[in-house]
C-alpha cells in the first residue's frame, strides 16, 4: 500500500508549482539552433563518472558534442570524449580545457575521501573557473544547499552561505573560487538528490545495511526538498544552453531545489517502500539527539532562478508514479 503521505502533499510545503511535462529539452534554445545548423554546442562535464555527472553525460548526447572527465573510475557507457583528471593538477585542469574547447562547462567534480580539508574541491572549483575563463567558455558550477546552516530557512538565491559541515565549508569556499575567478560563472545550487530507476548510491548503502541487518535511522527533523537527478541534469543542461543563448538573462546563483519539503523519516521511508524494500530495521530518530553537527532544515525557494529551469523538477509522488509505470 502506498504511504499515506504519497498522495497529494496536501498539508505540506510547495515551494514551485509543479507544471506538467516540462522537458528540458524543449527549452534547449541554443542547443537546438546549434543542431538545426548541423552543429553541436561543445559541452564539458566534469566528473562525468560520478552520479550527477554520468546523468549529464547521458542526457547531453542527443544535443551536444560532450566530453566528460573522471578521476579514478572511468565509465565505461557513456558516450563522449573521455579526460582523466586530477583538479589538484592545474596544469592538467588547463590542458583538458584546452584540448575539449568546451563553449559550456558543467563543474560537477569534487574531492572525496582523499580531501579531508576540502583543500581539492575548493581550490579544484577555482582551477576550473579561471581556465574555462580563460578558454571563453560559460561555467555552471555546482554547489549545494549544505552551505546553508539549516537554521534560518527558506533559503533563496540571496541567501549567504554559513556552513556547519566539513563539506559544506567546502563547497562554500568552491563557490568563493568559482566567482573569483568566472566572474560570469552560474552558481546552481542543489539540493539531496535521488534516483529510484536505478537506485542512487546513498539508497543502495541503505539496502545493504538492511540486508546485511545493520539498523538504519532516518530523522524526523532534518528537512530537505529532495529533487530526481535526471530532473536537475536536465535542469543545468538547459541553464548551459541558456548561459549560450541569453547569457543576460540568467542570475548569477540559482536554486535547483525539489518542489517539496519532506523529512528524511518521510523521503527515506517511501523511497524504500517504492523499491518494495522491507521496512524492518528501519528506525525514526531526530537530529536533535543525535548529536550530529549536519544542517537541520535546508529548505531552498527559487525566487530569481527562470521559472522555466525548475519546471521540469518533479514532485516526489509524479517521480514514484512514473517508477511504477516503468516496472
Ligand atoms: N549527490 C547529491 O545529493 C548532491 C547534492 C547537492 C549537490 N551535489 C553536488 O553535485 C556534484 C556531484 O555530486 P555527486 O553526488 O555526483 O558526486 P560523486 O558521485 O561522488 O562524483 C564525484 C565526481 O568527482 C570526481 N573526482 C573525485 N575526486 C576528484 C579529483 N581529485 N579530481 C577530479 N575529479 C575528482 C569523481 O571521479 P571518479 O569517480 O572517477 O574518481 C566523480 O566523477 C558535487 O559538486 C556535489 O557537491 C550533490
Amino acid at each position: 500500500m502506498a504511504s499515506p503521505w504519497l498522495g497529494t502533499g496536501a498539508g505540506r510545503l510547495t515551494l514551485n508549482e509543479p507544471a506538467p511535462e516540462v522537458k528540458a529539452d524543449a527549452l534547449d534554445g541554443a542547443a537546438t539552433a546549434f543542431q538545426d545548423s548541423g552543429m553541436r554546442p561543445r559541452l564539458l562535464v566534469t566528473g562525468g563518472s560520478g552520479f550527477l555527472g554520468s546523468a549529464l553525460v547521458r542526457r547531453a548526447a542527443r544535443r551536444w558534442e560532450t566530453s566528460f572527465t573522471y578521476f579514478r573510475n572511468s565509465p565505461p557507457d557513456l558516450r563522449g570524449v573521455a579526460y582523466r583528471l586530477d583538479l589538484g593538477d592545474e596544469a592538467a585542469v588547463r590542458r583538458v580545457i584546452a584540448a575539449a574547447r568546451p563553449q559550456v562547462v558543467v563543474h560537477t567534480a569534487m574531492g572525496r575521501g582523499d580531501d579531508e580539508h576540502g583543500e581539492i574541491t575548493a581550490r579544484g572549483a577555482g582551477r576550473v573557473a579561471r581556465a574555462a575563463r580563460e578558454a571563453g567558455a560559460a561555467l555552471i558550477h555546482v554547489s549545494s544547499d549544505m552551505v546553508f546552516d539549516g537554521e534560518h530557512a527558506p533559503y533563496d538565491e540571496s541567501a549567504l552561505p554559513s556552513p556547519v559541515s566539513p563539506y559544506g565549508r567546502a563547497k562554500a569556499a568552491a563557490e568563493t573560487g568559482a566567482r573569483e575567478a568566472h566572474p560570469d560563472a552560474v552558481l546552481a545550487r542543489l539540493p539531496l538528490l535521488y534516483s529510484l530507476d536505478p537506485p542512487d548510491p546513498r539508497a543502495v548503502q541503505v539496502i545493504r545495511d538492511l540486508e546485511d541487518g545493520r539498523p538504519v535511522t532516518f530523522f524526523t527533523d532534518e528537512m530537505r526538498c529532495p529533487a530526481e537527478v535526471g530532473d536537475v541534469a536536465d535542469a543545468l543542461l538547459a541553464t548551459g544552453a541558456r548561459a549560450l543563448d541569453r547569457p543576460a538573462a540568467l542570475p548569477g546563483t540559482i536554486h535547483l531545489g525539489g518542489p517539496e519539503v519532506l523529512s528524511r523519516w518521510e523521503f527515506g521511508t517511501s523511497f524504500l517502500e517504492a523499491l518494495g524494500v522491507p521496512l524492518a530495521g528501519v528506525r525514526a530518530g531526530t537530529l536533535a539527539e543525535s548529536g550530529l553537527v549536519r544542517p537541520r532544515d535546508l529548505t531552498m525557494v527559487s525566487r530569481t532562478t527562470p521559472r522555466e529551469l525548475t519546471a521540469g523538477l518533479r514532485p516526489w509522488a509524479a517521480v514514484v508514479a512514473a517508477h511504477r509505470a516503468l516496472s
